[in-house]
């Protein structure tokens, strides 16, 4: 079919009211804020916006992200929980330039862990390897013998593929996490990891902007020993030594986003309700429902073959190519019905990409299935 006749497929189509959801925000990141949590934030009236992150009222926010994440993460009691600005992809340098001794090695499977892999690339006193896969399959990753530091992605947001197992690594080697989009809902044993990262846009529905770690006593001694070397220059706003230095007292080094802050904290407690075992059966649930829907529809596929890698935070639906995906996005961002489900923009695939982040509710994503399958079908 030619690019016009799949234009005119769902052009002036009707969307029932019963199929709408009650939240248009599917998209994988900026995700679904609670509204909810916009209101409390409005409540702190003159006490928290407008205040220096120096502070109290700043300062004990920070602090009960940092206790929060290591209780909804179970994480090791010598675990630091710290925190910067500039998101996962400036700890992609940070990592680059302040963890890894002599040689890093990267598993990679899409547009996230390749740029990762690129950004380590580029410093030229470490030497990098890439073991890839291709677009839509996993990589659990496994041990290096001759690397100090090995580089896995929890959830590659641009595919939807998620690791089903961490690779066990060597003693003196640091694994490092980037969970960018599936903190806080793939499985994951902070307990085997060394350096866990994210951004709070996705899962923890907060802004962006921001970067959070935890990291282990091997981590921590690690990236302190790599700050004593003069030989190496290290911005400071790469540092681990100041995020190390001002974790300790409840800081960034230079000045946040205090919206980010309070909204990612609020997202916490909310997920501290629950629990990380809990909001992982909800996540599975939608992930469940999305698979089967995509495997029951002769006109939709799950883009992610191998059942044990498909996320259960993003999930990448193909639909036939007779059916022009484009223009029913357009349709649902026209109608505000559904934002930003369409798929990563480098992959150029006639598919859906849909967040099942834990705001997400799965009544929300059966009406979404079901909309798009009534489009389609009628
Ligand atoms: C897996 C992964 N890593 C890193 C990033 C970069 O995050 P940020 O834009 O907050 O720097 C993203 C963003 O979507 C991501 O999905």
């Amino acid at each position: 079919m030619n690019g016009e006749i799949r234009a005119k497929v769902f052009e002036g189509a009707k969307i029932p009211d019963h199929l709408k959801p009650s939240d248009p925000r599917f998209g994988c990141g900026p995700s679904l804020i609670p509204i909810l949590h916009v209101e409390n934030l409005l409540k702190t009236g003159h006490q928290y916006l407008g205040t220096s992150h120096r502070k109290l009222a700043v300062r004990n926010r920070v602090k009960e992200i940092q206790e929060g994440l290591k209780k909804y993460f179970n994480a090791p009691e010598d675990y630091s929980v710290i925190l910067g600005n500039g998101g996962a992809t400036l700890v992609f340098d940070m990592v680059a330039l302040g963890l890894v001794e002599k040689k890093v090695t990267h598993f990679t499977c899409g547009e996230f862990s390749e740029k990762w892999f690129q950004s380590s690339q580029a410093v030229k006193w470490i030497s990098s390897e890439q073991i890839k896969k291709g677009v839509g399959e996993g990589n659990n990753g496994y041990d290096v013998l001759s690397s100090d530091v090995i580089c896995v992605t929890l959830n590659e947001t641009s595919t939807g593929v998620q690791m089903s197992e961490l690779p066990k690594v060597h003693s003196q080697a640091i694994l490092c996490v980037d969970a960018t989009s599936g903190a806080g809902q793939c499985p994951c044993d902070l307990s085997a990891v060394d350096f866990y990262f994210f951004s709070p846009q996705k899962v923890f529905a907060s802004d962006g902007g921001l970067w959070i770690a935890l990291l282990s006593p091997k981590a921590r001694a690690r990236a302190l020993k790599i700050a004593e070397d003069k030989s190496r220059y290290i911005p400071e706003m790469l540092s681990f030594k100041q995020a190390i230095v001002n974790g300790e007292q409840n800081q960034t080094y230079n000045t946040p986003a205090l919206t980010t802050i309070f909204l990612l904290n609020e997202q916490i407690k909310l997920m501290n309700n629950l629990g990380y075992k809990k909001v992982q059966e909800m996540a599975k649930e939608k992930a469940r429902h999305i698979y089967s829907w995509a495997e029951s529809k002769e006109y939709l596929s799950p883009y992610v073959k191998d059942e044990k890698f498909r996320s259960v935070a993003v999930a990448t639906i193909n639909v036939d190519e007779k059916y022009d995906v484009g223009t029913m996005i357009e349709l649902f961002e026209k109608e505000k019905v559904a934002y930003g489900i369409d798929a990563y923009r480098k992959l150029g695939k006639n598919q859906f990409r849909i967040s099942l982040f834990h705001n997400i509710t799965i009544s929300d994503l059966k009406k979404l299935t079901d909309l798009i399958s009534h489009l389609i079908e009628n």
